[in-house]
């Protein structure tokens, strides 16, 4: 089963980078061009859908190569969680963790996992919690906002690539819809799963799923 997961995500992986890859050369040649436009405001309109492309495309490339690149590593993933938080240095966030918990795995992948979800949260939220334990052969990493949440019927949408709710919602110019879909990708490929809930504040909870 992990083997198919792996293979299925693999092909996805490739053909993305591959389109990433290939759409850069001509969206460079459009940013050139731009320089020949007078009209001042169609530049700017242009010059902010051409940045937001480059960055969609280079989320993926930065994903796909690190993922081929990176080795299994041992690390304390306790340690790991309470550097992300302290580098937010923000005060709505509280944490629970287990201490000395290890894992096995892409330490750069997962931190980049752990990145996305904290973003997300405190993009569509005021308060943060984040939990870290372990029951028998399982680590949980649970995040819970007080945020909007995510209606229940949206649940599997918002893993889709370039997904967003609602476009009005979040500042459109941060948001390229990649942050869910990149991080299930990086749990699955530790042979782990992420689920939604509604959280205890009544707003997200991301309940990630790690076998040791
Ligand atoms: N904590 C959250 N609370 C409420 N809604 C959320 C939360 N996290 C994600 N969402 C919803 O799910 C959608 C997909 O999330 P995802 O992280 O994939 O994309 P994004 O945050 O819009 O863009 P990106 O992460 O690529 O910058 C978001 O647009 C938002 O509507
Ligand atoms: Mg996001």
């Amino acid at each position: 089963m992990r083997k198919r997961i792996e293979r299925h995500l693999n092909q996805r992986t490739e053909m993305l980078s591959g389109i990433s890859h290939d759409l850069r050369t001509p969206l460079t040649r459009m940013k050139l061009q731009l320089a020949f436009i007078k009209d001042k405001e169609t530049v700017d309109k242009l010059t902010e859908d051409i940045n937001e492309m480059e960055k969609m495309l280079n989320e993926y490339l930065q994903f796909t190569s690190s993922s081929y690149v990176e080795k299994d590593e041992m690390f304390n993933l306790s340690e790991l969680i309470s550097e992300v938080i302290e580098k937010y240095n923000n005060e709505n966030i509280s944490q629970n963790l287990m201490p000395r918990i290890y894992f096995n795995g892409r330490k750069n992948l997962i931190n980049r996992c752990l990145n996305n979800l904290m973003d997300n949260s405190l993009k569509y939220a005021n308060k943060v919690e984040i939990s870290l334990s372990k029951k028998n052969t399982n680590l949980f990493i649970i995040i819970d906002d007080d945020g909007p949440g995510i209606p229940k019927n949206e649940y599997e949408n918002v893993f889709k690539p370039f997904y967003k709710i609602d476009k009005g919602r979040a500042d459109s110019k941060s948001s390229v819809g990649l942050g869910l879909s990149i991080s299930s990708d990086i749990i699955k490929s530790h042979g782990g799963n992420i689920m939604l809930e509604k959280s205890k504040m009544d707003g997200l909870r991301v309940k990630v799923f790690l076998p040791v």
